[in-house]
């Protein structure tokens, strides 16, 4: 690349934008579409109440919930007033909450009314000239799929997708972006259609966590691990997201979509995509993007799907000493449901660094705990200078990102058992943010709404990873479609024993966290 070609700013002698000064917003509002929701209650209110309470949003910012209930503002400030006290991450502050509570606004609508934006674009108005929004808005559409057009398309008419000089329109789209290849095309095209692709933001709220934004400082900042990190001395990833909670309340949600869906082809893919890429120019999001992207379309899927995939369906069984339902007995799931809870693929990254090491990935509800985890697990040394019964307890080394709920790094090798004779067994040192660091990490809708509100793009996939996920998964979904149903597992295990199998028919066990 010639230098007139690189972007001011790369380098950080010539850098004026000094990346320790806090990152606040400017005049600006949130209008939330779903606000009703589960989501919006359990984590977007609060954290836009911890981001006001860090000092991070504008004095005068404007938070705009559209929902159908005939709600004054005033019964919206009580329910964004009972999420905060509920499932704020810091502690409540009056004066922060009257200062937030004086942007509040509700506009009560249906997502398929003109009459219902127009009033939303007057609130909006309204909003400019009492708070000072200065015109900059971002929509965040915290709803079902199925709406994401037609909200986008009746922004558009409503004039409300378009800036004036100087202004900006963005636009937030939750998970799942489409349910296969063509349907996220199609809303690629649509979505685009109206909002240029620098002012959509897809929310994959994975890429927000602290834990997962570690990866690229432990593997960029250090010369510790990148030597290593390639096919000479890695033997397989295994990729985890298990959750001991079954699907609750939102079987409306989750039935047809199920654990691949809902998780591999975005969360895990995108662990997948910052694990084994190249080091990015610069953590610029064009950058950024394109090396996962250069991940993501070499990644292959096992020539034989049958035993390099597996998925399960959590049946009735025990959990921390409670007994708890099956899929099939949980609300709402229909009869004869297909829909798996669980789902593990063996998956390959076509590159030099990477020829050979599977990448196992694994996710599903009702496990035997709630973790998220990267587990690098390297070769055995070539030669042992030991007798063989001095290395019996020795495994592999390992190096596991611990991404929650124990937020940290592992790393596993063996060590001299204290004693006369020579022996060697596994030993772990660790790393816990607990320990290291007194600032326990912002929630990751706070770190994503924010960069939402300063236009900040590294953190959302763009439509290309989207759409190469998808392109991953579609043949999987496919071949288990003509499968039927999934095998069951008890919940409080750890899924279905086709998965145990799928490891041991390569040599290998998933690992018990
Ligand atoms: C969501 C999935 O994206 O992630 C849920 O739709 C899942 O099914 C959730 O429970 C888990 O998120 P976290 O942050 O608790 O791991």
């Amino acid at each position: 690349m010639s230098p007139a070609r690189v972007a001011p700013g790369r380098n950080p002698l010539r850098d004026p934008r000094d990346k320790r000064l806090p990152r606040i917003a400017g005049p600006s509002s949130l209008v939330l579409f779903g606000v009703t929701g589960d989501l919006a209650r359990s984590k977007l209110l609060p954290a836009v109440y911890d981001l006001a309470n860090r000092g991070l949003l504008p004095p005068g910012f404007g938070l705009v919930g559209f929902a159908r209930r005939q709600w004054a503002d005033q019964d919206f400030a009580e329910v964004v007033h009972d999420a905060v006290r509920e499932n704020a991450r810091t502690p409540f502050s009056e004066s922060v909450w009257q200062q937030l509570c004086e942007g509040l606004r509700f506009v009560p609508g249906e997502l398929d009314d003109d009459e219902s934006y127009e009033r939303l674009a007057r609130t909006v108005a309204e909003l400019d000239a009492e708070r000072g929004t200065g015109g900059n808005h971002a929509f965040y559409l915290s709803v079902p799929p199925r709406y994401f057009a037609e909200v986008t398309r009746r922004l558009a008419a409503s004039g409300l997708s378009t800036p004036v000089r100087g202004q900006w329109r963005r636009v937030v789209v939750e998970k799942p972006f489409g349910h296969d290849l063509a349907s996220a095309r199609e809303l690629n095209e649509v979505v685009e259609s109206v909002f240029p692709p620098d002012a959509v933001f897809r929310i994959d709220h994975y890429l927000g966590k602290e834990t997962v934004q570690n990866l690229l400082a432990l593997r960029f900042a250090n010369q510790l691990f990148e030597p290593v990190w390639n096919a000479h001395y890695v033997d397989h990833v295994q990729i985890t997201m298990a959750e001991d909670i079954g699907i609750g309340g939102r079987a409306g949600y989750y039935d047809g979509i199920g654990a691949a869906r809902d998780v591999i082809q975005n969360h895990l893919l995108q662990l997948l995509a910052l694990t084994a890429m190249e080091e990015p120019v610069s953590f610029d999001a064009q950058d950024l993007r394109a090396e996962k992207e250069k991940v993501l379309s070499a990644v292959r899927l096992p020539p034989d799907l049958s035993r390099g995939t597996a998925r399960g369906r959590y049946a009735a069984g025990w959990q921390g000493g409670e007994q708890v339902r099956g899929y099939l007995e949980e609300d709402g799931v229909p009869d004869g449901s297909t829909t798996e809870t669980y789902a593990a693929l063996t998956l390959t990254v076509d590159t030099r660094r990477w020829a050979g090491v599977p990448f196992y990935l694994r996710t599903g509800k009702r496990l035997g705990r709630r973790v998220t985890e990267i587990a690098v697990v390297f070769k055995r040394a070539p030669h042992l200078p030991f007798e063989h019964t001095a290395t019996e307890e020795l495994g592999e080394n390992a190096l596991v990102i611990r991404v929650q709920p124990d937020e940290g790094v592992t790393i596993r090798f063996g060590s001299k058992v204290p004693g006369t004779a020579m022996e060697v067994r596994d030993v772990t040192m660790d790393f816990g943010y607990g320990h290291s660091f007194t600032e326990s990490s912002p929630e990751a809708y706070e770190r994503l709404l924010l960069d939402v509100l300063l236009g900040e793009p590294p953190l959302f996939p763009r439509h290309r990873e989207v759409e190469l996920s998808w392109q991953i998964l579609d043949p999987v979904i496919r071949h288990w479609e003509r499968r039927g149903e999934p095998e069951d597992y008890p919940a409080g295990s750890w899924g279905p024993a086709s998965a145990d199998r799928m490891m041991a028919r390569d040599g290998r066990a998933w690992r018990r966290p």
